[in-house]
């Protein structure tokens, strides 16, 4: 690499690498890495293929690279992932939210609303699903729990820089541990991986997301279990509670809370077919 080289013939000597190393989409990550790397928008990369790269731009360029090459997700290396339309700040304390978590979004959002709402997101993370409730729930108000201290600091960033953080409380603890409070509405995505399965999971999952927000216990039900015995004593008569599942997890998720008293309400499938939200009354 010389200084002299542009920035379109070091985004596709980038491609191969990345193509190289089994990496999809090596095409858009290669342009992101680049716009982060130069300040410049995909618009003016685009207008100016032929632009010298500086020293300082070549050398944060080859940074994000290693990183990428390394499997780090595009999104912990920018320090932000778009969900449901809203920019989210993500470090290594959080989830990296998923797009099939927008199916939950989704699903509750077509429930019937009430004019003044309270809800709880219970494993709140980055805040993803909370704050984007909320965001499109302007009636509502709600509390965002996590185990994790570094997580709800995250989630708090989260909530200022997307409006919401006046309806907003945050509270640590493990599930519903100390929450005395009755909801219209109890979301959560909660940690679903069997435990022995994690070793297995794709590198960018493996070594990048917290293992606390992917273990789910011996069978990946240990937190749909406590989620289901704490529910019904924190929801109003008519409060609904709705999840997100991993793939294949109904009939267990469905069988935990109708022996917790639950109905069935409404399911939501996500982008790759797979059952992904459920909701209970
Ligand atoms: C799958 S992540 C979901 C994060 C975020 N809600 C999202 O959808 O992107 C699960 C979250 O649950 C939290 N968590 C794990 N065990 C918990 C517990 N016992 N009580 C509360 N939160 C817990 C983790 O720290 C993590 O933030």
């Amino acid at each position: 690499m010389t200084m002299s080289e542009t920035v379109l013939a070091r985004m596709l000597t980038a491609r191969q690498a990345l193509v190289a190393a089994d990496i999809d989409g090596s095409a858009l990550d290669a342009r992101l890495l680049m716009q982060a790397a130069t300040g410049l928008s995909h618009e003016v990369l685009v207008a100016s293929p032929d632009a010298k790269l500086t020293a300082d731009a070549a050398e944060s360029f080859s940074a994000f690279l290693d990183r990428r090459l390394a499997h780090e997700p595009i999104s912990r290396i920018l320090g932000t992932r778009e969900f449901y339309g809203r920019d989210f700040l993500v470090t290594p304390a959080v989830l990296d939210p998923r797009g099939d978590t927008e199916a939950l979004i989704g699903l509750v959002l077509d429930l019937p609303r009430l004019n003044h709402g309270r809800l709880i997101d219970i494993g709140t993370g980055s805040g993803a699903i909370a704050v984007t409730l909320l965001a499109e729930m302007l009636s509502y108000t709600g509390v965002a729990v996590d185990l994790s201290a570094d997580a709800l600091h995250i989630a708090k960033t989260n909530a200022l820089a997307n409006g919401v953080s006046g309806r907003l409380q945050f509270h640590q603890g493990s599930w519903f541990e100390g929450i005395t409070e009755k909801f219209d509405l109890i979301v959560s995505n909660p940690p679903y991986i069997p435990h022995g399965d994690i070793d297995g999971l794709g590198a960018e999952v493996r070594n990048f997301d917290p293992h606390l927000a992917l273990d789910g216990g011996a069978d990946g039900l240990f937190a749909y279990r406590a989620l289901a015995s704490g529910a019904r004593l924190r929801l109003t008569a008519e409060g609904v509670i709705a999840l997100e599942i991993g793939a294949g997890q109904e009939a267990d998720v469905m069988r935990i809370f109708v022996s917790h008293g639950f109905s069935p309400l409404g399911q939501r499938k996500d982008l790759g077919g797979h059952l992904r939200a459920v909701s209970f009354g």
